[in-house]
């Protein structure tokens, strides 16, 4: 699609990769994560098609997100990650959300806000996260209580791995036994919550012994390890690449300042082409003088600070004309740059860049259902 900066999402590599993680962590089941819009993909498309392949579960951090999702028709069961206030929780009830409780406080809100049908609620329990979560110390007496709530349905029970993606899993395993040693005091109350869930990518490539009933997988999904620091043991393919074109070429004199602030300048005369796209689209200024692209399946480095709406690369003598597509991360027929090592040589993370992608981006989809 020339002359047009667009993310292409391959929802078929998407597919791919929930398959090889299925099959991994299988008996357990995989509770697909779509929150921010499906990591920047798509949650409506993405949601649609894994339906459309038997997926059953998921998961949104956002009230709105998942009440996009159910008025697009997605019915299966979503679980709501974070805290819902009590003027979304009749809706959210009405609309079968799955919903996080996080202490007495949300147990409180939802007797309050549920009339006949009583809320499907999960528990979060603080491990080693420390971010929200029912602390150890608070669980018993917050078990009982939904044990006796004739507003709850208590159906599952998780916590969340800080350092799964960490090559040291010393306190991954800490929380691990953290979270066993909270789920053996169930055994004493009569209700019990039917799903046990904890790993995300990192504890899926890593920990089997954190399977428990279902995973949560993300950035998995999308195509990436969530660090280097992982093993590799599912082989997943890149489901966004990031593209744009050539919009000018241009001939610039030697010493010739490039863009913002100067702080690239030509060698000697130098052959430039402008590509439209710029942090206004996700293209973090830590690309400033720092980043590849590939055109023609030739690499050619940005220079110059990376603007709202431009970039600027050197092309140097090759052969590259106006129009000509450039792939700036992901997969072309020309080859690919792989999104983990850009995250790292910007210092970041996958899941910031293709989150990053902004609304200006056209999303063209391979394999919609
Ligand atoms: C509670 C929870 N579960 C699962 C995930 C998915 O994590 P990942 O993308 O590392 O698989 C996230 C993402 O941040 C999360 O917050």
């Amino acid at each position: 699609m020339p002359f047009e900066t667009y993310a292409e999402v391959n929802l078929d590599n998407l597919v791919e990769n929930v398959d090889r993680i299925r099959r991994k962590v299988a008996p357990a089941r995989v509770i697909a994560v779509i929150k921010a819009d499906a990591y920047g993909h798509g949650a409506v498309p993405v949601a649609r098609r894994l339906v459309r392949e038997g997926q059953e579960l998921f998961a949104v951090a956002q009230f709105g997100e998942a009440m996009e999702l159910r008025e697009s028709g997605i019915t299966q069961p979503i679980l709501v990650l974070g805290r819902l206030f009590p003027h979304q929780i009749p809706e959210a009830v009405k609309a079968s959300l799955r919903l996080t409780l996080f202490g007495e406080e949300d147990l409180r809100w939802v007797e309050k806000c549920v009339a006949d049908t009583p809320a499907k609620v999960h528990v979060k329990l603080e491990t080693g996260m420390g971010r929200k979560g029912v602390l150890a110390s608070d669980a018993p007496a917050l078990f009982d209580k939904i044990g006796r709530s004739r507003s709850c349905d208590w159906e599952g029970l998780f916590t969340h791995f800080s350092t799964a993606d960490e090559t040291d899993k010393t306190f991954a395993r800490r929380q691990l036994s953290r979270f066993r040693e909270i789920l053996s005091i169930l055994s004493g109350f009569e209700k019990k919550p039917r799903m046990i869930h904890m790993a995300s990518s990192g504890a899926i490539l890593d920990l089997p012994e954190s399977y428990f009933d279902a995973v949560r997988p993300g950035i998995l999904m999308y195509g990436h390890y969530p660090s280097r620091d992982t093993s590799q043991s599912i082989e997943p393919r890149q489901v966004m690449s990031l593209k744009t074109f050539v919009a000018h070429v241009r001939e610039m004199p030697e010493a010739h300042p490039i863009s913002y602030g100067r702080r690239w300048s030509t060698p000697g005369p130098t052959r430039i082409a402008v590509l439209p796209i710029g942090y206004a689209d996700g293209m973090s200024r830590r690309f400033t003088n720092n980043g590849e692209v590939l055109i023609r399946g030739k690499r050619y480095p940005m220079v110059g600070t990376v603007t709202m709406d431009y970039i600027m690369v050197n092309i140097g003598d090759a052969r590259v004309a106006v129009g000509d597509e450039v792939l700036v991360w992901g997969e072309s027929s020309e080859g690919s740059i792989r999104t983990l090592d850009v995250a790292q040589r910007l210092g970041t993370i996958p899941y910031e860049l293709t989150c990053a992608v902004s609304k200006r981006v056209k999303r063209v989809y391979i394999g919609a259902a």
